[in-house]
Parts: structure tokens; C-alpha cells; sequence
């Protein structure tokens, strides 16, 4: 570590694209530091190997986006296939397509609505049941976080019940979101529901974006082209904290692990959202027919049942067995961070540490950990190149001229 101006901790999207940056576009070497021992961070793949199957450790992970430069940026490296991601949620044992859409609406009332007409037959649900409460008036119910349901919704359940009414938002989303955050949606904010799309045509797609698929050869070796370049040196099952003090001064230090224990959690500890993935070898050749099924129901403890023989349709797997993986979400887990939890106490203490942050000269702390928000993989790979482009290039050309 102390012979390399330009050192790199984390092997994930953020690290691996700025070193390959670094070491393409500078020519310059450049060390990665990993503590686990693999290298892709929470995008890493690896082929199962009972079943052959390609499957993502820590949770499925569909590539997509509208950002043209970030796309023709990441297929410099690799091919994508032609996947689409497509939803299913089993509730009272029956599939519908999710995110709802018109199919959804007309399977779960035996409608034939047409697209233009959902609006008022939304609009009818939504009057008869207006002032319904959405447990029903059960007596082991608490009181609702905010005012009844008329006027701006102020919590996640109002907004949920503003939109679809109380039979849709209790199939598909209550029970789901107490089992996915532990929480009374009625102490949620309105925001986490407007990230859920609602379609009034039979458009099932997941994500609006214009691309989207999953790298041919899985995402590992994604990484393993963006960090080829010889001039890349990554260590693997190293902590950063433990050769810290070996850094040479005044090197150039990205950092995309967690912000608060970059400052040793001097103001305290920021919260996180696990999840835990429980694996089955299934002596079936197809288990459930597509890559993710959502589980809404409070008698069911698992949130999804992810099943990834699906993510690459031209892939032939001619095995008779399949590798599925149930999903439990867990409440905050420091030392498997997931999703940030967006409190009030979480971004006091964000702000403290992003002040410290900014006090120091030649560091960047960013990604997912580091700035502590929920990216998706495009997201990462723009800020990559945005903090590639305009915080090292520029003062390495200084350095150069003088
Ligand atoms: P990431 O966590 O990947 O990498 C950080 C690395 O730093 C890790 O490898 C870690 O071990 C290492 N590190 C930390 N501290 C260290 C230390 N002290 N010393 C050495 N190494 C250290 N996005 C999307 O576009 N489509 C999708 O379908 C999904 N799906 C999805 C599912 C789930 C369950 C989650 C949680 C996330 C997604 N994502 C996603 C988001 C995607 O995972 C995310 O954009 C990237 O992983 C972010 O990359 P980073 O490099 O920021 O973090």
C-alpha cells in the first residue's frame, strides 16, 4: 500500500469502474483493497455448482437504465442478454403480474376493464371505501399514525390506499411492506410508495428503462474485465483499517465503504436493513416458472422466492435440479448492510460525517456504504464517472503540467 499514489477500497460497481479509470485513462497503478474474498462487492455471481446455474449472492440484480453513456460505457467490458424482468406475486395462491397493472386489476376483481376505463372504476373503489379503515376497525389495531384518509396522504398507507384503494394495497402491499421493514406502514413516509408504478394498460415490464439484461457470463466477470488492466493490483481478504496507517501520504484514496466507520463511528453508528437468503436445491428442473415471485401474505414469513435458471433465457441448463433462494428481511443488521433506513436520527448523523468528509484533501468516500443511499447499478457507475472525471482527472493534469 505504501508504494501506490492511487489506492481503491472496495471492489464493487463504485471501486472497480474509478480503478479501471485510473488505470485505462491515467496509466497509472492502482490498488484495490477488498475485505471479503471476492471481488464485485454486492453484485457478485458465481455459478452453482450442484445445478450449473449462474446465481447473485446477495440478491437478484437486473441491470438497466436510460443513461446512454453509462450503457455504452459498461458494454465496452461485456454482452448483456435479452432478459426482461417480469414479476409475479402469489397471493391467496394465485400469481398475478406485479407492479399492478391493468391484468392485475382485472384478475383480481373478474373485470374485463378496458385502459380507459380503470380511472373511474378505481375512482368508484376508492369512494366506498373512503373512510374505511384499512385494518378493518379490529380492535388489536393501533390508531392510525396520521389524519384519516381524506386530504394529502401523510404516511405510506394513506398514499397506498389514495392510489388503489384498500382491497389492492392490503393483498400486495401492507403485510409485504410490515414483513419487509418491520414497521407499521402507517410510520412510513408517503415517498416509499410513489417509487411503485401503477399502469392502466397490460404493460408488465418491472422497469421503464430503455435497456436492461444481465451480463452473458454473469457479473463477476464484469469485474474481472473492468479490473484486467496489469496495472491494477487488488488484495483480497484485506481490511482497509488494518493497513490504513501503511498509506502513503498524499496518495489519492477512494473509499466505498461505510462512511461512519471511515471516522471510527466517532457520532455514532448509521442504521441498515439486512436481508437474509436461505438457498434449496430443488430436484426439479423449474421450480416456479419465473426469476422473481413476491410473497405479500403475513402467514408467509419469506418476502420473495427468487429462482435464477430464469435470468438467462439463452442459456441452456439441461439439469433436472434448480437452485432457488427464499428472502427474509431483517431488521437493522450493522454488519451486513443493505438498504439505508431514511430516519431523522440517520441523516443527522450523515450530515456530521459528510461534513468531516469534506475536510479532507485527496479522499472520496462514495458508493453505496460510503454515501449511504440506495444505488442502483447504473447509479453507481455515474458516479464513478463523475467522481473519476471531476475530482481525479483534473488534478492529476495539474500535477502532469507542473
Ligand atoms: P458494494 O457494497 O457492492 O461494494 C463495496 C465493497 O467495499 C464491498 O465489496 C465491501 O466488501 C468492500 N469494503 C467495505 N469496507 C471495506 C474495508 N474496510 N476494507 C476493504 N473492503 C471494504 N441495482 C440494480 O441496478 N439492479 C438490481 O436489480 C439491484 N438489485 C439489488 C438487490 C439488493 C438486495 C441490493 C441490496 C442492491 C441491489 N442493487 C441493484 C444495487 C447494487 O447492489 C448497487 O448499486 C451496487 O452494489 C453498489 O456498488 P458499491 O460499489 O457502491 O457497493
Amino acid at each position: 500500500i505504501s508504494e501506490y499514489s492511487y489506492v481503491v477500497v472496495g471492489s464493487g460497481l463504485l471501486g472497480a469502474v474509478i480503478a479501471e479509470r485510473i488505470a485505462n485513462q491515467l496509466d497509472q497503478p492502482v490498488l484495490v483493497i477488498e475485505k471479503r474474498d471476492h471481488i464485485g462487492g454486492n453484485c457478485y455471481s458465481a455459478t452453482d455448482p450442484t445445478t450449473g446455474i449462474e446465481y447473485h449472492k446477495y440478491g437478484t440484480h437486473i441491470f438497466h437504465t436510460s443513461n446512454e453513456k453509462v450503457w455504452n460505457y459498461v458494454r465496452r467490458f461485456i454482452t448483456f442478454n435479452t432478459y426482461q424482468h417480469r414479476v409475479l406475486s402469489c397471493y391467496k395462491n394465485r400469481l398475478y403480474p406485479f407492479p399492478i397493472n391493468l391484468a392485475t386489476i382485472n384478475q383480481f376483481y373478474n373485470r374485463n376493464l378496458k385502459p380507459y376505463e380503470v380511472e373511474d372504476f378505481m375512482a368508484s373503489l376508492r369512494q366506498s371505501q373512503l373512510g374505511q379503515r384499512a385494518d378493518g376497525g379490529r380492535r388489536d389495531a393501533q390508531p392510525a399514525a396520521g389524519p384519516p384518509t381524506a386530504g394529502a396522504p401523510t404516511n405510506f398507507e394513506e398514499q397506498a390506499m389514495s392510489l388503489l384503494g384498500r382491497d389492492l394495497y392490503e393483498a400486495f402491499f401492507k403485510y409485504y411492506t410490515i414483513k419487509q421493514w418491520q414497521v407499521d406502514p402507517r410510520h412510513l413516509p408517503p415517498a416509499i410508495f410513489n417509487r411503485l408504478p401503477f399502469r392502466t394498460n397490460y404493460d408488465d415490464n418491472y422497469f421503464f428503462d430503455r435497456w436492461q439484461g444481465i451480463p452473458e457470463k454473469g457479473y463477476t466477470h464484469l469485474f474481472e474485465r473492468l479490473l484486467a488492466n496489469r496495472k491494477i493490483k487488488v488484495l483480497l481478504d484485506t481490511d482497509f483499517f488494518e493497513i490504513r496507517h501503511l498509506l502513503k501520504k498524499d496518495a489519492c484514496l477512494v473509499y466505498s465503504g461505510a462512511i461512519d466507520r471511515f471516522f471510527d463511528y466517532k457520532h455514532g453508528k448509521l442504521s441498515w436493513r439486512t436481508l437474509r437468503f436461505e438457498q434449496e436445491i430443488i430436484d426439479k428442473a423449474d421450480y416456479q416458472g419465473n426469476s422473481v415471485i413476491n410473497f405479500p401474505e403475513a402467514e408467509i414469513p419469506y418476502t420473495r422466492i427468487h429462482e435464477p435458471r430464469h435470468l438467462h433465457p439463452e442459456k441452456e441448463y439441461t439439469g433436472n435440479k434448480t437452485i432457488i433462494f427464499r428472502e427474509y428481511s431483517l431488521a437493522d443488521q450493522g454488519d451486513n448492510p443493505y438498504y439505508p433506513i431514511a430516519s431523522e436520527d440517520n441523516q443527522r448523523l450523515l450530515s456530521l460525517y459528510r461534513k468531516e468528509a469534506a475536510q479532507l484533501k485527496n479522499v472520496f468516500i462514495s458508493g453505496r456504504l460510503g454515501d449511504y443511499k440506495y444505488y442502483d447499478m447504473h447509479q453507481t457507475i455515474d458516479r464513478a464517472l463523475e467522481i473519476f472525471e471531476t475530482c481525479i482527472l483534473p488534478q492529476t493534469s495539474t500535477i502532469h503540467v507542473v
